[in-house]
């Protein structure tokens, strides 16, 4: 199996591209986000929990993210790998992740980063926020915190990743192919 993750900050284009991923790689696309806003859709207890988080830009706990994304990795099969989107996205949860993987001897197969500047991804959320209206993708504030908590929480990763030997940059500034056709150049590699 190979696992994938996508990495980047909020907006940078990491569902948009996770789409053509999976079909051409035959991978399942996991995004914690979405499968939170399925939670909370459905009146969970999990989703009721997370809500309040996702709706200030804050991230929800570990343990939650780790949870949902070891039942998928034991539910899905038919697939060539998985394709990791907002997951991990602090220390603990690179680390957790390692440590599921290391329990069937599997690892990180590769890290594919999308990197925009902040202004951008104001004005990308605020595109998205006229057509899908994600709770939170409300106000310029909620934005700004999303913003801050991925430079406090989640940039780290990339040193983790650097270290670890998988960590491959993409330049996300670009119309949509030619963002993806950076990341199928390095996709190929793997
Ligand atoms: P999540 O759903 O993961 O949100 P995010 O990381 O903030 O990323 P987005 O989904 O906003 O952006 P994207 O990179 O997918 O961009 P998109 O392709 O849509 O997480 C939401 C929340 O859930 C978190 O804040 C947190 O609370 C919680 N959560 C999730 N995972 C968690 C975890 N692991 N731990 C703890 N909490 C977690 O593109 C954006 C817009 O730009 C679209 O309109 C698109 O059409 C447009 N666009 C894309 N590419 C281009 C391009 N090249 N040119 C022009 N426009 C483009
Ligand atoms: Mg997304």
């Amino acid at each position: 199996m190979k696992y994938y993750i996508l990495f980047g900050p909020p907006g940078a284009g990491k569902g948009t591209q996770a789409t053509a991923m999976v079909e051409k790689y035959n991978l399942h696309h996991i995004s914690t986000g979405a499968l939170l806003r399925k939670e909370i859709a459905a009146g969970t207890e999990l989703g009721l929990q997370a809500k309040a988080l996702i709706e200030q830009g804050c991230l929800v706990p570990d343990e939650v993210v780790e949870g949902m994304i070891e039942n998928e990795f034991k539910t899905v099969s038919g697939v060539e790998g998985f394709l990791l989107d907002g997951f991990p996205r602090t220390l603990p949860q690179a680390e957790a992740l390692d440590q599921i993987l290391a329990k069937t001897s599997e690892k990180v197969t590769a890290t594919v980063s999308i990197m925009i500047p902040d202004e951008m991804i104001m004005e990308r959320i605020k595109g998205r926020a006229l057509k899908e209206g994600r709770a939170d993708d409300a106000s310029e504030d909620i934005i700004n915190n999303r913003i801050a908590t991925y430079h406090n929480q989640t940039e780290p990763l990339i040193e983790y990743y650097n270290n670890a030997g998988t960590y491959n940059e993409i330049d996300g500034v670009g119309t949509i192919e030619e963002v993806q056709e950076r990341i199928f150049t390095v996709m190929d590699k793997f």
